[in-house]
């Protein structure tokens, strides 16, 4: 079993499978030029899986798949095979902004994929394209349905922007709740490469704007999951995840391998280890997991009043994968 020094089962991992995207999300990709690690420096998908099996026997339960967008990396179906075959009950889960989902849903899913977070920021198609640079809110929308055809479980995350898409909390909750998805609405966090021109509306704020049509309940949370968790008096649950709050760092159970190797042992923390040099063998990757899951920090250091802002991590999320 994977513990950390504050007695944390690690038992979660988020891979991101490439820092490429085919959106371009304002409060996710800065503005000014970049360029992606070649292609070259990231990990093939047999690395990932030598990695993954050595994880899997300490322990791990939940493999999700993000990005940048993890369906533009060629056949990712075939990474999902390859770890549902070596342990069936996996929760194999993905991270995906859904543009090429419905062509893709059918493979993943018979592959062995059985969750799917989608990410939708607006209905309108002048706000999504706006937020996302691209004008493919119909295609997000198609993999959604896609998604629900094939059985699969689905959630949505909303990042609300103030003054942007704000005004929609209600329409897209409506939307979610038509379909029977849950959907969590995500605070905007700034950190070091923060784009000035987005404002974060905080938590407490979307939740009122719901709770003035629906009243609303509190449940108690699943003890390591990043959203609060709420039900209406219709009983449709819905979840507001507030990044800037660390009241869910003392349960937190997860690490993050990067698309080049680097192991995170926290989102918001600037050390990592990569571990391309140890893939010659499953004891060295042993020792560099455990050696990761000895450097997680107690919580997280990125909130407003933070003293330690050396420590604090200025990877984007494109590259993290949120
Ligand atoms: P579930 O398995 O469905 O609970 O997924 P998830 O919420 O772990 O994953 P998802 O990729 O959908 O992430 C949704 C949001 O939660 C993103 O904005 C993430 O950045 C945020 N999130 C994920 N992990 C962490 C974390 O360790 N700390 C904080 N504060 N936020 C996180
Ligand atoms: N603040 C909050 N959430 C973000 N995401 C990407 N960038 C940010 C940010 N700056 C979200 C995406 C996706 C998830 C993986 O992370 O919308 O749903
Ligand atoms: Fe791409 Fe997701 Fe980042 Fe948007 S948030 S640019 S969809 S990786």
């Amino acid at each position: 079993m994977l513990i950390d020094k504050y007695d944390r089962v690690i038992d979660y991992i988020r891979v991101s499978v490439t820092q490429r995207c085919n959106f371009r999300c304002q409060y996710c990709m800065p503005e000014k030029p970049f360029e992606w690690t070649p292609k070259e420096e990231l990990l093939s998908y047999e690395e990932i899986f030598k990695f993954l099996k050595v994880a899997i026997d300490e322990g791990i339960k939940k493999i999700r798949i993000t990005g940048g967008e993890p369906l533009v990396r060629d056949d990712l179906y075939k990474l999902i095979e390859k770890i549902s075959s070596y342990k069936d009950d996996i929760d194999i889960a993905l991270t995906t902004n859904g543009y090429l989902l419905s062509s893709q849903i059918k493979k993943l899913k018979e592959a062995g994929l059985k969750r799917v977070n989608i990410s939708i920021d607006s209905l309108n198609e002048d706000t999504f394209s706006y937020l996302t640079k691209k004008r493919l809110l119909s295609k997000v929308k198609d993999g959604i349905e896609a998604a629900l055809e094939q059985n699969i479980e689905v959630k949505l995350n909303t990042v609300v922007i103030k003054g942007i898409n704000d005004d929609e909390i209600l329409d897209l909750y409506e939307y979610s709740k038509k379909r029977g998805i849950q959907i969590r609405f995500i605070e905007y966090m700034q950190n070091k490469w923060a784009n000035e021109k987005l404002k974060t509306l905080s938590g407490k704020n979307i939740l009122e704007q719901i709770a003035k049509k629906y009243p609303i309940e509190e449940l108690e949370m699943k003890k390591s999951s990043a959203a609060k968790l709420y039900k209406d008096n219709t009983g449709f649950i819905f979840g507001i995840i507030e990044p800037y709050d660390d009241s869910f760092c003392s349960t937190c159970n997860r690490i993050r391998l990067s698309a080049q190797g680097d192991l995170i042992p926290c989102l918001y923390y600037e050390d990592s280890i990569n571990i391309k040099e140890s893939l010659d063998s499953d004891e060295k990757l042993l020792n560099t997991l455990n050696e990761v899951i000895e450097n997680r920090p107690e919580k997280n250091l990125w909130n407003h009043n933070s003293t330690d802002m050396e420590n604090i991590s200025s990877r984007e999320f494109y590259y993290t994968g949120g």
